[in-house]
């Protein structure tokens, strides 16, 4: 097995909170070496167990508080350490160093996830899947929280908690547990013709990938990019396999979900335990600002992509996992990811989705991971020392020394003082904002189907089968005949004779839609 080098820094961190317990002798959590780890404390040997047994106490204790709640989306997760290597400069575009210096590395953790089911749910279930990577900047920790899919379901966090209803489980009996074949999901699918472009890539082969290291990754929304100038280019990512993009077909994942439901864990594991470590293309598309309004989509539109013959993806790094986690409690569950951490050169745009987010991440984290100081466990901690004036908190690690903990101050004593930019203080880029305060869709984000088409329509015959066979199935689990016949209404939208099929297979006529949905106006036409 080939070893990483040894130049992570974020390793290196890691590795100063590792413990071995090779060959030590047990011990309580206070230090005191136990000699009977067999038999608790009793009045007689049959007798009853005494309250006073501080040992089975504590151990009993420890084990009862074992488990974390799970996070509330993409619970089923692996993990791997690695190394970000920039081939390519982007200093034209952004300030953000570890996009600036060729050949530097950046180390990283990469969490894979599923949406939908449990913790214990399969790898193969047809879903998104969850791409998320943490770079260990010696400016910050940049978290990019993307997806294997570049589109996302609805336009506005205002629909997540919605969307995510629909698709769980029924709350009344819990079933199913990991796909989206059910009455709810395609109830909330047939009112929101925003889902249409996401549903294909759902429906496709792109649901259901042979590994996780044959899968693309998106940040999907438009982020910026800032340079020292100020100048700002709006900027999508994306990660291409250096292994190429491959799927199973349906009736191979019902299978494999039967015999090993861990089977894209177990290839990351073992296909890095091996020496053959997953490798991605790193790449850029570029739009400078003043060119927002040339496209017939708007880009702060996160169901829309930017179509890469309109502007080219550009490569310019090399990402690849090459470690395991040495425990997956610690590492892979304790992770936290966030879209607003970010660094000196990278910002948000407007996009509404994006916007909800940002409030999303911490605050369920802070329930997950038990408080304020979640930051301080070591997968998360910045390999850039952290220094402010926050303090307290349940499960505070770090000491920090003096009296002084506001700012300002005259006192002195180990106060941290706010860096200039030059010294690569963050500031938010400067940017005029306008209009009256509205609870409204933009108009710019009407148009659900023409890339919904435009993905169906790449697709070659056997993959448009697939997709097919695929709404055939997910369909014929739904129960209520109004919501199959919405969905073929939407289906309409976007290819007739693929609406008229699956129409056929599931025993209903496919019928002009009106818009079910207040947010669409009544005069869009997406014929
Ligand atoms: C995880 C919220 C949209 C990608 C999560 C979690 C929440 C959440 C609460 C659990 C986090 C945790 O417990 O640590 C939201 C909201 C969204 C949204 C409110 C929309 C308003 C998206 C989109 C993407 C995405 C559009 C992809 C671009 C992910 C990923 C994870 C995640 C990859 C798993 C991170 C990990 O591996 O720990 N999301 N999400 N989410 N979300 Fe979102």
């Amino acid at each position: 097995m080939k070893a990483p080098k040894k130049t992570n820094k974020k390793l290196d961190q890691l590795e100063s909170h590792s413990t071995s317990n090779d060959q030590e002798k047990l011990t309580t959590n206070q230090g005191l070496k136990i000699n009977n780890n067999q038999d608790s404390l009793k009045a007689g040997d049959r007798g009853p167990t005494l309250l006073e047994d501080f040992i089975l106490r504590e151990k009993i204790t420890h084990f009862d508080h074992e488990r974390i709640p799970e996070r509330v989306v993409h619970a089923r997760g692996s993990g791997a350490h690695g190394v970000f290597k920039l081939n390519k400069s982007l200093a034209k575009y952004t300030k953000a160093k570890f996009l600036t210096e060729v050949g530097k590395e950046t180390p990283v953790f990469v969490r894979f996830s599923t949406v939908a089911g449990n913790r214990g749910s399969t790898d193969l279930a047809r879903d998104v899947r969850g791409f998320a990577i943490k770079f260990y900047t010696d400016e910050g920790n940049y978290d990019l929280v993307g997806n294997n899919m570049p589109v996302f379901f609805i336009q506005d966090a205002m629909k997540f908690p919605d969307l995510v209803h629909a698709v769980k489980p029924e709350p009344h009996n819990e079933i199913p547990q990991a796909a989206s074949a059910h009455d709810t999901f395609w109830d909330f699918i047939s009112l929101m013709p925003e889902s249409m472009h996401m549903i294909m890539w759902l429906m496709s082969d792109r649901a259901i990938p042979r590994s996780f290291s044959r899968m693309e990754g998106f940040g999907v929304h438009s982020f910026k990019f800032i340079n020292d100038e100020g100048k700002a280019h709006f900027v999508k990512f994306h990660f291409k396999p250096k292994l190429g993009v491959h799927s199973v077909a349906w009736d191979e994942a019902q299978r494999i979900s039967g015999v090993d439901p861990d089977f894209h864990k177990r290839d990351l594991w073992e296909s890095i335990e091996n020496g053959i470590f997953p490798e991605w293309d790193f790449g850029v598309q570029l739009i400078p600002e003043e060119d927002e309004d040339k496209y017939d989509f708007d880009l702060l539109d996160p169901t829309k992509i930017v179509p890469e013959e309109e502007v080219p993806v550009q490569l310019v790094g090399t990402l690849t996992l090459n470690k395991n986690p040495e425990n997956f409690f610690a590492e892979t569950e304790q992770v936290a990811f966030h879209p607003g951490h970010i660094v000196p050169g990278i910002d948000f745009t407007n996009d509404p989705l994006l916007q909800g987010r940002l409030f999303s991440y911490t605050d369920t984290q802070l329930i997950r991971l038990g408080g304020p100081n979640f930051h301080e466990i070591p997968i998360n901690r910045s390999v850039n020392t952290v220094h402010n004036n926050q303090r307290d908190g349940y499960m505070r690690q770090q000491i920090p020394k003096g009296k002084v903990s506001y700012e300002p101050n005259s006192i002195g004593g180990g106060c941290p003082f706010q860096a200039m930019m030059s010294e690569g203080g963050f500031a938010s880029q400067e940017a005029r904002v306008s209009g009256a305060k509205v609870r409204e869709r933009s108009r710019s984000f009407v148009d659900h189907y023409s890339q919904a088409k435009l993905f169906y329509n790449s697709q070659s015959t056997p993959e448009k089968i697939h997709l097919q066979n695929a709404l055939i199935f997910e369909l014929s689990k739904v129960t209520i005949p109004a919501i199959r016949e919405r969905v073929v209404g939407q289906l309409a939208f976007i290819d007739k004779s693929l609406a008229w099929r699956v129409a056929e297979k599931i025993g209903v006529t496919v019928k002009e839609l009106e818009f079910p949905n207040q947010s669409i106006p009544a005069d869009a036409n997406p014929a």
